[in-house]
């Protein structure tokens, strides 16, 4: 019995050890949690998220750039909605850029079409993952999709809900300028220092080693 509980337990604290390191799971392109136990950072992230065209046409697409700004992120995970309440499913479809197939997977979403959420493969370090975005052939003009993405710089240290919004273009006939600005939404901001980064990497040990013990006692 003993033996059993101390199985289960081991086995729960290494999850919550390790949070996702092969890439965030199909269930969670809604929320973007990391389900790590750690609140998510409230300071503005040391990432960016931006597209190439912020102005789309229905069917078409949009290059997305995920890229740190001082230190790698580890993680990632992007889905986007048309309302950014997380209450709706996710849309559109996401589809890897040959540079970075390598590091980034696709995921179907619950509830959803195929490949409407995207994220890491490994825990690798990362300063730049490319991949595109498309917007649902059915898309309204002048409606707005959000694509979110969560952050994640280590495991008790990560960002949610970096956004940028994609408009759908206003007419069919309205072509839109291949030069067309990026735009950018995330702000660069002063990183959390090594110190806390590690102190919260310690915590969170300890934490999974309590959580063995109390088992064994
Ligand atoms: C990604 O989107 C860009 C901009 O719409 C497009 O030029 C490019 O061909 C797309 N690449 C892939 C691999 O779909
Ligand atoms: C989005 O979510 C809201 C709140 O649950 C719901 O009322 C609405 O019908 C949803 N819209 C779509 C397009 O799914
Ligand atoms: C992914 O592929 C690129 C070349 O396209 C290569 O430079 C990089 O080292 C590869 N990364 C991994 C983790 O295999
Ligand atoms: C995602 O959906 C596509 C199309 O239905 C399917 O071919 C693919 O195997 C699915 N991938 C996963 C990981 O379920
Ligand atoms: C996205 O669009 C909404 C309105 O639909 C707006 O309130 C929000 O500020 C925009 N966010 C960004 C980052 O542009
Ligand atoms: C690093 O964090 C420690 C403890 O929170 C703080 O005392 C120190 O001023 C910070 N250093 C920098 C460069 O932010």
């Amino acid at each position: 019995m003993a033996s059993i509980c101390v199985s289960i337990f081991i086995l729960m604290a290494a999850t919550l050890c390790a949070g996702y390191p092969a890439g965030g799971p199909y269930y969670s392109c809604k929320s973007l949690e990391p389900g790590h136990g750690a609140e998510p950072k409230k300071i503005p992230p040391p990432y960016r998220l931006s597209v190439s065209r912020a102005t789309v046409e229905s069917g078409g697409s949009t290059s997305v750039t995920l890229s740190s700004i001082d230190v790698p992120f580890v993680g990632f995970m992007c889905a986007a909605s048309k309302y950014e309440d997380k209450a709706n499913n996710t849309v559109g479809e996401f589809t890897r850029t040959d540079a970075y197939a390598n590091i980034s997977q696709l995921l179907n979403c619950s509830h959803s079409t195929p490949y409407t959420g995207i994220t890491h493969v490994s825990r690798d370090p990362k300063n730049t993952v490319v991949f595109n975005w498309s917007v649902p052939d059915s898309a309204s003009s002048g409606s707005v999709f959000k694509i979110r993405c969560t952050f994640v710089q280590s495991f008790n240290v990560y960002w949610l809900d970096s956004l940028v919004n994609v408009t759908v273009a206003a007419t069919v006939d309205n072509k839109i300028s291949p030069n067309e600005k990026s735009h950018e939404n995330t702000i660069s901001s002063e990183n959390e220092n090594s110190s806390s980064v590690q102190t919260s990497t310690l915590r969170n040990l300890l934490a999974c080693l309590l959580t063995v013990f109390y088992c064994f006692l």
